[in-house]
């Protein structure tokens, strides 16, 4: 469903900066209705591939494919949800759920009866008439979900999607999210900077290197599902999670040495004269 090949993004110099390579020979291959996770040191690009694969941008080089077609622009088959997804603060939640579904010409019965069934599976019955601004961040982030899902977009783009939520509200928001998935089928491409999620959710957990990042692992999660809670507890999943974190770990050291900071200070600062 989704394949990234050979793809080179640099960012061209602004003002004092000089270009940065975000991403250098990237390959990634994604199937429907896969679900996987991508985890990276901070900087080392996932957002921007996220956004190459939405179409928001092009890569400086190679090709972005999704359903076989080369991407050039946003589209409604693929969904995106970030961080801080902002709703349309003066509708109410029923009014952001089902903000797709009016675009596509779905009213009355219909469209009562889908947001219904979503209000439902996210939890959020009886909260169809509050405003935005009334809900806690893991309520905005499950009317965020379900307001991308409704339309049953072939690809759903998430980046960090729970980065901002507590724990237990995350563990939460990881099982509406899956209840979801199973439901529809997406293709899912869902960037994370925490291993153990990646392995509750993934059904391939892929690492990527310090700027410029490059895929440095791609491994398949060998737990069935459903996975409960205490699959974290298990040798098992020890044991995939220290060989991730065997991969990930000396990226993460790279991406925060001093020394690498200072090379590209140093670097900015040749450019600069
Ligand atoms: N629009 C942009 N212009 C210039 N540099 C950018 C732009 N977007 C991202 N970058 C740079 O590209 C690198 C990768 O960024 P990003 O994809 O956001 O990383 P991640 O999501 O992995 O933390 C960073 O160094 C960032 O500063
Ligand atoms: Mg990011």
């Amino acid at each position: 469903m989704i394949e990234v090949q050979g793809v080179r993004m640099e960012f061209p110099a602004q003002g004092r900066h000089t270009p940065v390579v975000a991403l250098a020979g990237v390959d990634l291959r994604v199937e429907e209705g896969e679900f996987v996770c991508l985890v990276g040191p901070s900087g080392c690009g996932k957002s921007t591939l996220l956004h190459l694969v939405a179409g928001f941008e092009s890569p400086t080089s190679g090709h972005i494919l999704v359903g076989g077609s080369e991407v050039c622009a946003p589209g409604s088959d693929r969904a995106v949800v970030f961080q801080q997804s902002a709703l349309y603060p003066w509708l109410n939640v029923r009014e952001n759920i089902g903000f797709g579904l009016r675009i596509h010409g779905i009213r009355g019965a219909e469209f009562d009866r889908r947001v219904e069934q979503y209000l439902g599976i996210m939890g959020l019955t009886g909260f169809d008439r509050h405003a935005p601004y009334h809900l806690s961040g893991g309520m905005r982030q499950r009317v965020a979900i379900a307001r991308a899902l409704i339309t049953e977009p072939e690809t759903v783009l998430m980046d960090e999607p729970f980065g901002a939520l507590d724990a237990q509200t995350r563990n939460d928001m990881q099982r509406f999210l899956l209840r979801l998935w199973k439901m529809l089928r997406p293709t899912v491409l869902f960037v994370t900077h925490d291993v153990e999620e990646a392995i509750l959710l993934g059904d391939r957990v892929v690492i990527m290197t310090a700027r410029p990042g490059r895929i440095a692992l791609d491994l398949r999660v060998p737990f069935a599902r459903p996975r409960e809670w205490d699959l974290v507890l298990s040798p098992e999943f020890v044991e995939v999670k220290r060989q991730l974190l065997g991969v990930l770990q000396p990226q993460l050291e790279s991406a925060q040495s001093v020394e690498a900071f200072l090379a590209e200070r140093s670097q900015e600062d040749a450019g600069e004269e």
